[in-house]
């Protein structure tokens, strides 16, 4: 039967990966998918985390099964992590969640849950969005439209646009949001205009779905938890989807969680049921180190102080390349072009470039991006700033 099937291209991000991988120039940088790197270029393992880990290594006592909502500490930690202690404990009985194989996970078992909720429900989805909202969503049965969100030319957020675009929803519509630091675009929404659409979603009767991928990469995390606290405060229903990929540095041990606040405890013990079930039929389980190793680190006050502070060195790390970067080019170019890379938030901003520019710096000066000029900022370092610096001065 294999036959039938014809070789894909590989995921346009992931394939990047490779590229990079073969390009022998030592100059090259990798501004490709989105991990932290230090300022050495390595992704560090969290000294929290190994902390964690060591002690869950004496501590473990099983490996049984840990049931289809996972470890429920870690449940828990999220829960008050994203809405803070009183606002967590006021949700409680509102509140159907259960850990899954990274972000990832959790988006596909949302969407999977919204169609058997609602068939009919559509998805509105920034344009750009993150490139593998639309298979993980898309694969799970819902029609995705777009609205409006980044202005290429302004090189900023197009908020009337995306206003404008969603007076289309229809009642059960799902919103899909970023939390914070936008990716691919880095613009997010600021306090006003949060309140804003969750105006616009209690008018229309839109459902939020809430990507929760960098918290803490921003502002801080209560910063950065400001718009999808407002959305739980104030509108019945809302879908969490969160990584702790990027804020705790677990990327390859796929730690995520997916929330769904409902309006009544009878609604989320109907939508935990769902949801146990599409796990089931999918992955039956999930994995467990990574969630154990989160649920100890915020479980334990001192674990939990150095991983803010770890968490606080990487996101003031990113704002500082930022910062670098605007000024570097200012200087070297003579005008402030891309002013607007300090002022936007996470690990991605737009360089504006054209396909072909993203081409020429692969090929002619080893610097890696995605198709679409996106940048990781935390690619860059004090050993390579310099050269994409003078790189982009010789193509602009
Ligand atoms: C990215 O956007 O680069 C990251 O979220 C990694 C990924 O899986 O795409």
């Amino acid at each position: 039967m294999f036959e039938q099937l014809t070789t894909l291209s590989p995921d346009p991000l992931l394939g990047l990966i490779k590229r990079f991988a073969q390009d022998p120039r030592p100059e090259k940088i990798d501004l490709g998918v989105g991990v932290y790197r230090d300022d050495s270029g390595q992704t560090p393992v969290l000294a929290a985390v190994k902390a964690a880990e060591s002690q869950l290594l004496q501590s473990e006592s099983s490996k049984s099964y840990v049931g289809p909502a996972g470890n429920l500490e870690f449940c828990s930690a999220m829960a008050e992590l994203l809405f803070g202690r009183d606002l967590s404990a006021k949700l409680q009985a509102r509140v159907a969640s259960l850990q899954t194989p990274g972000g990832c996970g959790a988006l596909r078992v949302l969407g999977e849950t919204i169609v058997r909720a609602n068939q009919k429900a559509r998805l509105w989805a920034s344009d750009p969005t993150w490139a593998n909202h639309l298979p993980l969503l898309g694969s799970a049965g819902l029609q995705i439209n777009n609205y409006r969100y980044y202005d290429f030319a302004g090189h900023g957020l197009d908020f009337d646009g995306m206003m404008s675009d969603l007076q289309q929803a229809q009642a059960g519509d799902v919103l899909l949001l970023h939390a914070c630091c936008h990716n691919p675009s880095g613009a997010d929404l600021n306090q006003q205009q949060w309140q804003q659409v969750i105006e616009l979603c209690q008018q229309q009767n839109l459902v939020p779905l809430i990507d929760v991928a960098y918290l803490g990469f921003g502002d801080g995390l209560d910063e950065d938890a400001y718009g999808l606290r407002l959305a739980v405060e104030r509108l019945p229903e809302v879908l969490i989807a969160v990584s702790c990929s990027k804020n705790f540095g677990l990327y390859r041990e796929r730690v995520g969680a997916a929330f769904v606040i409902s309006e009544n405890a009878a609604s989320a013990q109907a939508c935990f049921s769902h949801m146990a079930s599409i796990t089931r039929a999918m992955y039956s389980m999930p994995p467990s180190h990574g969630a154990s190793v989160v649920a100890a680190i915020l479980d334990d006050e001192t674990l939990a102080q150095q991983w803010l502070s770890e968490l606080t060195q990487m996101r003031e790390r990113i704002q500082s390349l930022r910062s670098q970067l605007r000024q570097s080019l200012a200087d070297e170019l003579g005008h402030d072009r891309f002013a607007f890379i300090e002022a936007e938030k996470g690990m991605f901003s737009f360089l504006g470039l054209d396909a072909d520019q993203v081409q020429r710096l692969a090929e002619d000066f080893g610097i890696y991006m995605a198709d679409s000029s996106r940048i990781n900022l935390a690619g860059l370092n004090s050993g390579n700033l310099a050269h994409l610096v003078s790189s982009l001065k010789l193509m602009l």
